[in-house]
């Protein structure tokens, strides 16, 4: 079909595994898949790296789990979101993990308890300075008695998240960090034992060693992007994805001609325009049109004008351009590359908001 097409690179994926693996020295990794695998194909990208030996994936939703049980995924799954009484039948029954974030939850799961016997397995998240989700630090010591009280309830694990990692000052990570210890201490003095703490993302990794745990929390770098500019860029991973737009139209235009949306550009001399069949509809993102660029043949050239919602235009200059071939838009192939930290970095977004962007009617294509 015409359009935009998102080829996923799954041996660049398993190449990214082993590569943080080796990293972290061996530690365990939980892969983060949520958002359909950051826009890469949740699925897909956790059958690869299941495959590979990867035994622990999370999700953000209890529907984002079905789909991975429905797919045969056999590995351990846990949810980020908020606990819900709907789930928590289905939990034990599809045998996925759940985010105990607040006080009230033990009320849930001990009301489940007394009438089915029975206790999902959760992790409990402590709050240690994201103010999102997860029991406040102060508090921590109260929940603690709490699920010392409860043995009939299943908590197998202790998390939080960072709220900085992936920044130059690390100053309010660390202090994070002091303070999941001292939640960890506690709970040690408390005879409280976990399968599993963890605390890292990819921020983390790169820039907080110390903070490894038991098992290590990773999505961005796994996908072949750095979280930020503000981290070591010191391992060799490769973008996963390679997004591609097909050229459905090229003409000739005058100098001064205006192309697209607002008249904003004027092509400064005559040229040939290429149209491309993507736009911000499937992902791509508007804001690049200013200074953006794409890659043909191992060129760059310029956008021209305003993205559309289905289609962008290209400056060809007198080159020669042939309907039916694809640009690159961003990714990786062969000596060809445009990191989506160049273009997020640009239109000061992150390369979070373009990978999971990657929608609507862009087709995602497998490669191994
Ligand atoms: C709770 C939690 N842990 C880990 C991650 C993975 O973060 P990253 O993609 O930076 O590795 C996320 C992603 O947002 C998250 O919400």
């Amino acid at each position: 079909m015409i359009g935009p097409k998102a080829y996923i690179h799954l041996d660049r994926l398993i190449h990214n595994y082993r590569i943080i693996r080796q990293h972290l020295g061996g530690s365990p990794v939980m892969a983060v898949v949520k958002a359909n695998g950051y826009g890469h194909g949740a699925v897909a990208c956790t059958k690869a790296l299941e495959k590979e030996g990867c035994g622990f994936f999370a999700v953000f939703t209890f529907d984002e789990a079905l789909e991975l049980r429905q797919a045969g995924i056999q590995s351990d799954i846990i949810i980020f979101s908020r606990m819900q009484k709907e789930f928590l039948a289905e939990a034990i029954d599809q045998n996925v993990i759940l985010n105990m974030s607040g006080q009230n939850d033990f009320e849930l799961l001990n009301e489940f308890y007394s009438k089915s016997g029975e206790s999902p397995i959760f992790h409990l998240k402590i709050d240690t300075g994201m103010s999102r989700l997860g029991i406040p630090f102060e508090d921590a010591g109260r929940v603690l008695t709490t699920l010392s009280e409860n043995p009939q309830l299943k908590c197998e694990g202790i998390y939080s998240h960072f709220a900085t990692a992936d920044e130059g000052e690390l100053d309010y990570a660390e202090w994070q960090l002091e303070q999941f210890n001292l939640v960890l201490s506690l709970a040690d003095e408390m005879g409280i034992d976990f399968k599993y703490r963890h605390f890292s993302n990819s921020g983390a990794v790169l820039n907080l060693p110390n903070s490894k745990f038991d098992i290590v929390r990773i999505g961005m770098i796994l996908y072949g992007a750095f979280p930020s500019d503000e981290v070591p860029m010191n391992i060799d991973i490769k973008p996963v994805m390679e997004f591609r737009g097909p050229i459905v139209e090229t003409r000739r235009i005058k100098a001064g001609t205006k192309v697209s949306y607002g008249g904003v550009w004027a092509s400064p001399k005559d040229t040939t325009i290429g149209v491309i069949q993507t736009g911000f509809a499937d992902g791509f993102p508007r804001p690049w049109y200013d200074g953006g660029h794409v890659i043909y043949k191992g060129k760059h050239y310029s956008i021209a004008g305003r993205v559309c919602m289905d289609q962008l235009m290209v400056d060809f200059s007198d080159d020669n351009v042939t309907v039916g071939d694809e640009v690159l838009l961003f990714g990786e192939n062969g000596k060809d590359s445009l990191h989506m930290e160049e273009i997020s970095q640009h239109i000061q977004t992150t390369p979070y908001v373009l990978a999971t962007s990657i929608h609507g009617r862009t087709e995602r294509i497998y490669l191994k």
